[in-house]
């Protein structure tokens, strides 16, 4: 979604500001801007609609001098996609860029009838309502706290006014916004990865918080204007992450790094000699974690799916464990009731979805421990956990999820493990599940290179079909509804995942030439009622393509048979052959399979 940089120091703030801008491409955007303060204190502004490229030739033709700035990238939600839309807003002495949404600016907007509004947007209602409590006398940091008392919503903001020339202030509310402290430069961004290669050393604002940056750093304050202490943390990871690698598309650089991301979540936790799993984030003691029989899993998309897969795994490890998986944005306003024996687990990528830090919130308020599953470190969802663990899958830049699906099933798995070891679950399953997991991602990998020519040859076969159904039982299951999710987002095709033993109940009257079907079919005790199914789409004319790890006789259109001697954890490894699948068609469609229509990485607003 939107993305915030900002800049002050030596350098040319127009550079800092478009690279920042490039590095938060990913987050999904519709237009761009920059705002920077001249050594003759004069500020400038350029928007564009469209990519960073378009701004840059904006720029190009007037370019922007000055050392300090802030820019922008607008996923719209109030108003349409025009450059009078676009981020930063100037109104009176303020330039403003905001991500999150003002709920009362309808409100506010009539009580600043002395202004003339150019924009659509709540953000220039904020901008104006800045403005107004800037009067002689006072400051700008006050006259934006002023302001923001009077607004709800959710923002993370940075502001700057040709009246005070080398400040930015900062602020958020359900927003993230991170100071980078360099030397002799500060640097601003909704997210970490447009600072590195700066600076390592940073401060996450929290929620309610204000910062006066300046080249020599930040000082941070409440709304009340109290100075509060901020503690600077360290930022992880480094440029090559961000960048693709020689690949073509970030997309296809996520799914093939997953053994060597998989690597990392595994890092320390696994020992195949005892045949156990630890992880120490969640930071429970014996007698917690045997006083735990009911998880509730909570996350959006991926995430969702993610915990569902593990909500199998669990249960078969725990013998007396009950989970629930829930979608962060039903169950936030949900009457529910959690058991006294309860945790909740945290899942997210970016650690930053509005919808699942809402249900953190209000399971906490209930009294249950929330552990995180998180890929971004420092993100708030990480922050507001009571404990955790990162899956360390390195940074995800591409809008469809895909290695971070795979660590955080891995991570909820060995958080299951240790559980089992709590509750008299099977050594023997434990330390099955354990030496697969030590060889999984060998085996990603293998699969991956394997199949990679085949899946491309299937995918040409069935890029121009409009409809597709992706079936599977039991924990193949979960990944026909992730491997629908992925080709819905990227290639367009309208695709549904279902529970196979649910075709006859409907979805079969769907089912014509003009569809095709993915079936993931594991070699287990529920094959044949897998392949039941198969029969009767084929039946009625639907083109087959199976993934399966079994060798045994299956009639479809086209298979793909991986082998391996990692068998509970199959359908990990069949979901990547999914996720090749979906690039491979949606490649074929000429569809930006990175930034895909409509799509934002992390969804921080409703
Ligand atoms: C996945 O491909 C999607 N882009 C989306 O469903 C995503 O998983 C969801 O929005 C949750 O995001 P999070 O993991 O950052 O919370």
């Amino acid at each position: 979604m939107c993305g915030i940089v900002g800049y002050v120091g030596k350098k040319s703030a127009q550079d800092v500001l478009i690279n920042g801008l490039r590095r938060l491409e990913y987050r999904g955007y519709d237009s761009a801007g920059i705002a920077t303060l001249d050594d003759d204190n004069e500020a400038h502004l350029a928007r564009s609609v469209g990519k960073i490229a378009e701004l840059s030739k904006v720029l190009a033709k007037d370019p922007q001098t000055g050392h300090l700035g802030i820019g922008h990238t607008r996923w719209a939600t109030h108003g349409g996609v025009t450059e009078a839309n676009a981020h930063p807003h100037h109104v009176g002495r303020i330039y403003l860029v905001h991500n999150g949404i003002i709920e009362n600016y309808k409100e506010l907007k009539e009580k600043l009838s002395n202004y003339e509004f150019a924009s659509d947007t709540d953000t220039e209602v904020l901008a104006a309502l800045i403005d107004s409590n800037y009067n002689d006398g006072t400051s700008l940091k006050d006259a934006v706290a002023k302001a923001l008392k009077r607004v709800r919503g959710t923002y993370g903001i940075a502001v700057f006014s040709p009246n005070e020339p080398g400040t930015v202030i900062v602020a958020r509310l359900g927003s993230p916004l991170i100071i980078g402290l360099g030397k002799g430069e500060t640097l601003i961004a909704s997210d970490a990865s447009a600072l590195l290669g700066y600076t390592r050393e940073a401060i996450y604002l929290n929620d309610g918080e204000l910062a006066v940056c300046t080249k020599d750093g930040a000082e941070v304050f409440s709304l009340s204007l109290r100075h509060l202490d901020s503690k600077p943390e360290t930022i992880e990871g480094d440029v090559e992450q961000i960048q693709k690698g020689g690949y073509k598309h970030f997309l296809l650089k996520e799914i093939m790094e997953q053994a060597s991301a998989l690597h990392n979540t595994l890092s320390g936790r696994i020992d195949t000699e005892t045949g156990k799993m630890h992880l120490g984030g969640p930071n429970l003691t014996a007698k917690e974690l045997q006083k735990i029989h009911h998880i509730v899993i909570v996350g959006c998309g991926t995430a969702y799916y993610a915990g569902l897969l593990a909500s199998y795994y669990m249960e078969q490890l725990v013998p007396d464990l009950t989970t629930e998986v829930v979608i962060a944005s039903e169950y936030r306003y949900r009457s529910f009731h959690l058991p006294k024996d309860s945790v909740a687990l945290i899942v997210s990528q970016s650690g930053e979805t509005a919808d699942t830090l809402a249900c953190l919130r209000e399971i906490k308020k209930r009294g249950t421990k929330v552990l995180g599953i998180v890929n971004v470190v420092g993100s708030t969802i990480a922050r507001e956990c009571d404990g955790g663990t990162y899956v360390h899958a390195g940074p995800e830049i591409s809008v469809a999820s895909t290695k971070a699906f795979t660590a955080q099933v891995v991570a909820m798995l060995m958080f299951g493990g240790m559980l089992a070891e709590y509750h008299g679950g099977d050594p023997k399953l434990i330390a099955e599940y354990t030496q697969e997991l030590s060889i999984l991602p060998r085996e990603i990998e293998k699969v991956l290179n394997d199949h990679h020519d085949a899946i491309k040859k299937i995918a040409k076969k069935y890029a121009k079909y409009d409809d597709a159904l992706y079936l599977g039982r039991d924990t193949a299951y979960p990944i026909a509804l992730e491997g629908a999710l992925k080709l819905k987002e990227i290639s367009y095709i309208h695709a549904e995942g279902y529970a196979s033993g649910e075709l006859k109940h409907g979805p079969i009257a769907l089912i014509d030439d003009h569809f095709f079907e993915v079936f993931t079919i594991l070699d287990n005790w529920l094959f044949d009622k897998s392949c039941g199914g198969l029969h009767e789409v084929r039946a009625r004319g639907g083109k087959t393509i199976i993934l399966t790890n079994s060798e045994r006789d299956i009639e479809a259109d086209d298979i793909v048979r991986i082998k391996s001697p990692v068998k509970l954890l199959a359908p990990i490894l069949l979901n990547t052959l999914q996720q090749l699948l979906a690039y491979y068609i949606a490649v074929e469609r000429g569809n930006d399979v990175d930034q895909p229509r409509n799509l934002a990485k992390s969804v921080t607003v409703e």
